[in-house]
């Protein structure tokens, strides 16, 4: 009987220290759901493990979209650049500073237009791994917008250099919207955004503003003076207009009274 009892103890205390083995393997890569990088500048993609644990023997994975070629790849304590995607070739570095306490940030130099998207951090070490997703979105603020009037009734807008895909809204004097007449969006060689526009012009408008937004708040915009303002008729106006009209008015009525008078004149 104690026996049998003490078989059952040893076989608990063995799975009770499998239970704390296997806890103290498993860890989870973490990284933000997304971060924002201006065309052309350095982006830190963060990646940590929770529960800190010292990440120096295993093996980091960056890649998008495929598992390989990869963006980075750290494995058997260096870095490893054979299987890379050109695309960012001498772009990447992964910052190893803090790798013992979990923590080894990517950075990717110089970001492109073509660098957005989901990047997935693969991490494995011999008894667990875990992945994490980020997903990068680059931005390009394009040029102020140009206004140009091409003919007398149709006034133009460009601008050039966006990502993503820009919106462009015209505006008159009191702030209404202008349906444009047309609209076109183009695709440069580096895959940035070129809009124009095109309205015709408001009969009542003095100037013309036209903005340019992207989705990521971003805007840039542009006023220009179409015609000479036009003064709105005001009450004084119309008071000096009657200033002017009943002294006339009183004229023409002597000047009538006169012609009158000296046509009928040889009849009487
Ligand atoms: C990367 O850098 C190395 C040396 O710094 C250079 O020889 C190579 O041409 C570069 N590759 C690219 C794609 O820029
Ligand atoms: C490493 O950690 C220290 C202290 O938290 C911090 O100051 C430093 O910037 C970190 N380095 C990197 C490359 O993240
Ligand atoms: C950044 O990349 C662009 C092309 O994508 C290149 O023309 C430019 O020279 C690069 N700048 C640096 C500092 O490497
Ligand atoms: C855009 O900016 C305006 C003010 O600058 C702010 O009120 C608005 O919440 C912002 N929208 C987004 C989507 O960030
Ligand atoms: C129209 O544009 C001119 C110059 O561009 C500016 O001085 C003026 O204040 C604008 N007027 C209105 C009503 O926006």
């Amino acid at each position: 009987m104690a026996c049998k009892m003490h078989k059952t103890m040893i076989a608990f205390s063995i799975l009770w220290s499998l239970y704390k083995g296997s806890l103290s393997a498993k860890y989870k890569v973490v990284s933000a759901p997304s971060v924002v990088a201006a065309l052309g500048s350095d982006v830190l993609l963060p990646a940590l493990l929770t529960p800190e644990k010292n990440g120096e023997k295993m093996e980091i994975r960056w890649f998008k979209p495929m598992y390989q070629p990869y963006v980075h790849l750290y494995i058997n304590g260096k870095d490893d650049y054979t299987a890379q995607m050109p695309q960012f070739a001498n772009r990447t570095e992964l910052l190893k500073e803090n790798i013992t306490r979990g923590i080894f940030p990517l950075i990717i130099r110089n970001v492109t237009v073509l660098d957005s998207g989901n990047y997935y951090c693969y991490v494995e070490s011999t008894d667990h791994h875990s992945m994490a997703t980020v997903d990068l979105i680059v931005i390009a603020v394009g040029s102020p917008p140009v206004i140009s009037t091409i003919t007398d009734d149709t006034v133009f807008c460009e601008s050039r250099g966006w990502y993503p895909e820009p919106y462009l809204i015209w505006t008159d004097n009191e702030g209404n919207k202008v349906m444009p007449s047309m609209e076109k969006v183009l695709k440069d060689e580096k895959s940035l955004y070129h809009i124009l526009s095109a309205i015709y012009m408001p009969p009542t408008s003095s100037n013309i503003t036209c903005t340019v937004s992207s989705s990521l708040n971003q805007s840039k915009q542009s006023s220009r003076q179409i015609r000479e303002t036009r003064h709105p008729v005001t009450c004084r106006d119309l008071y000096s207009r009657y200033i002017v009209f009943w002294p006339c008015l009183v004229v023409i009525l002597m000047l009538l009274g006169c012609i009158c008078f000296l046509l009928k004149r040889p009849g009487c």
